[in-house]
């Protein structure tokens, strides 16, 4: 396992993850499969109750405001916008939506770099507009998940500007400032270590003002807190209370590992090589993950539960392997987070099937019965579709990751588009990148435009995503045959398999509580999993061919200690599979998805 210093480990460290251009591609894959129909159930039915926190069972919808939906024109999506598209999340089934950042922010990253934690950008709306949306939420079942950044500020926050202003203001200490290690022969002060930025260049910058460095994990707009000062923490978490008291369900936590950085300031090892901004390759040993953190988060937790109605703490968390994951929990003492996020499975990014056994397993078995979270799909990697996609069998692709999504135990993450297949559209041209990340890498690091582009609705102008005459980013070329009411008007669209995955997940008791098994856990070439049935509920059995070869397999229920006299498909894209009757020799065609259900 790598131990990449960047919390994007997917885009900067997996040469496996190009970012691909298969617009034209996706469209023609779309619509040439079938499956079988589920019967009597539709994605917003009545979910089935069971017990446990609605987060166990939540169907996440994350929204990267900017892009969803624009209300009044102005090429860029905003609160308004959001709320006129509610009954289209509650048709799909969502329960919980997460918004990144609204807050008043200058924008250099897009809203993570907060200027005031109390209020939103105008360009989204006004407070008032925001609590209309958590109203009409709220109406139809949907809960609204805030973005909390606590690592750092806007450097145009006011904590910041009075920190800047002078080495004996009161909130000097509210930020992490330190002499230079000297200077060179020509003046030039030296940092205070080799600590690199996640979005390149040395982690520190100098203030000539009051002659010292202030360090910061992302870009130098982004000034880190220093949260060995209590008051940080007090500041911070009365943040956390203002939306809690205006009715948010609950939070997804930014870049939350690096909240600590090492007190010494030790040099970071080097790792060998340079990253995609030229600079050397570092371990993050000393800025990532430090231990203080987990107080930081028990206390938080504790907060947190001292309202009604399970809020919840979601933590952005790119961790090296699932032992350290789950001290994110607090392990056995569930105190900490109640979905820290598992990147090891979604972002394999590719179809092995042993790999995604072995880390579902894990996620099953080592996580002291916590609940899984795992993240296929955001707004800071280059979507799924193509980075499982091989080109030709993309649509079949989106389908296996789908089935992964909703018939897995984790709690249910899903990100913008997905369920229609957007795929990433990457700026060919430097003077086209937004993303600040793109345009200091480029060509190497091309940025996250393309996971960022519009919500393609229909296929009018700007794909219904705002009446503007240019948009914040450009609506992606694939928008007249990747749209949502094509989708709807399309039997066999990737839209409706979500839609019936949701209601399946959603509704069928064994799905929602059962217990998760592997299958066939020698075949490198098919994943299989049971669910186990509760209260006398069929099991549901999962078999996918992660190949583009047919592959015949054969199941033991009694590996798994489940009689199995019946077997009957419940969902497949396959129409070779609909009448499948027994557990013997299932013959799959290549990257076939089937959902059984066995008595
Ligand atoms: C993680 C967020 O997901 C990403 O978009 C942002 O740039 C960094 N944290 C910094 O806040």
């Amino acid at each position: 396992m790598t131990t990449a210093r960047t919390i994007f480990r997917t885009r900067f460290f997996n040469p496996g993850a190009i970012i691909c251009a298969f617009a034209l591609l996706a469209a023609t894959c779309m619509g040439s499969l079938s499956w079988a129909q589920m019967s009597g159930t539709s994605a917003n039915a009545a979910a089935h109750h069971s017990d446990g926190p609605w987060w166990k069972h939540a169907v996440i919808y994350e929204i990267y405001p900017r892009s969803f939906q624009d209300s009044n024109g102005d090429g860029i999506g905003d609160l308004n916008g959001i709320t006129s598209r509610l009954d289209y999340l509650h048709s799909l089934g969502i329960t919980a939506i997460w918004l990144s950042p609204i807050y008043p922010s200058p924008q250099v990253d897009f809203g993570y770099d907060i200027s005031d934690y109390e209020n939103i950008d105008s360009q989204y709306g006004t407070l008032a507009d925001f609590d209309r949306l958590v109203a009409e939420a709220k109406k139809r079942d949907i809960r609204v998940i805030m973005d909390m950044v606590m690592n750092h500020t806007s450097d145009q926050h006011k904590w910041f500007l009075e920190s800047e202003s002078s080495r004996d203001n009161a909130k000097r200490d509210w930020y992490v400032w330190r002499d230079p290690k000297g200077y060179d022969t020509k003046g030039k002060p030296i940092p205070p270590n080799n600590w690199i930025s996640v979005f390149g260049g040395s982690a520190w910058q100098w203030d000539p003002k009051t002659k010292q460095f202030y360090y910061h994990e992302f870009y130098k707009q982004q000034p880190d807190l220093n949260w060995r000062n209590p008051e940080v923490e007090k500041a911070m978490f009365n943040t956390v209370k203002f939306w809690l008291d205006r009715g948010v369900a609950g939070f997804r936590l930014d870049a939350v590992p690096t909240l600590f950085e090492d007190e010494k300031l030790r040099d970071e090892p080097l790792t060998g090589g340079t990253n995609a901004f030229g600079d050397p390759n570092v371990s993050d040993i000393y800025t990532n993950n430090l231990p203080e953190v987990h107080d930081v988060m028990r206390r938080l937790r504790a907060l947190v539960n001292q309202y009604p109605g399970d809020r919840v703490l979601i933590g952005e968390t790119y961790l090296p392997s699932v032992a350290e994951l789950d001290k994110w929990y607090g392990g056995a003492k569930h105190d900490e987070l109640q979905l820290p996020m598992d990147m090891q499975v979604g972002m394999i990014n590719k179809l092995d099937a042993s790999l995604f056994r072995t880390r579902i397993a894990q996620a099953e078995t080592r996580i002291d019965g916590n609940q899984p979270l795992f993240v296929f799909d955001n707004h800071d990697n280059p979507r799924s579709w193509d980075r499982y996609g091989d080109g030709a069998h993309d649509a079949a692709t989106a389908r296996i990751i789908a089935t992964m999504l909703f018939t897995t135990r984790s709690t249910a993450l899903m990100y913008y588009g997905q369920e229609i297949g957007m795929v990433t559209s990457t700026p060919t041209r430097k003077e086209d990148v937004k993303d600040p990340i793109g345009i200091r890498g480029w060509p190497k690091e091309k940025g996250r435009d393309g996971e960022r582009t519009p919500m393609q609705w229909n296929d009018t102008k700007n794909a219904g995503f705002s009446t503007a005459d240019t948009t914040w980013l450009p609506v992606a070329s694939d928008y007249t045959t990747v749209n949502v009411q094509t989708e709807q008007e399309t039997p066999d669209s990737l839209l409706h398999w979500y839609e019936r995955l949701i209601a399946m997940r959603r509704n069928d008791p064994t799905l929602r509580d059962g217990a998760s098994a592997m299958l066939d856990k020698n075949n490198p070439s098919v994943l299989s999993y049971i669910r186990k049935g509760v209260n006398g509920s069929p099991s549901i059995v999962v078999a996918l061919n992660f190949t583009a070869q047919p592959q015949t397999i054969s199941l033991d229920m009694q590996e798994a200690g489940v009689k199995a006299t019946t077997v009957k498909t419940l969902l497949t894209n396959e129409p070779s599979l609909e009448q499948t009757n027994s557990l013997n020799k299932i013959t799959l065609p290549p990257f076939a998805s089937w959902i059984g259900s066995v008595e």
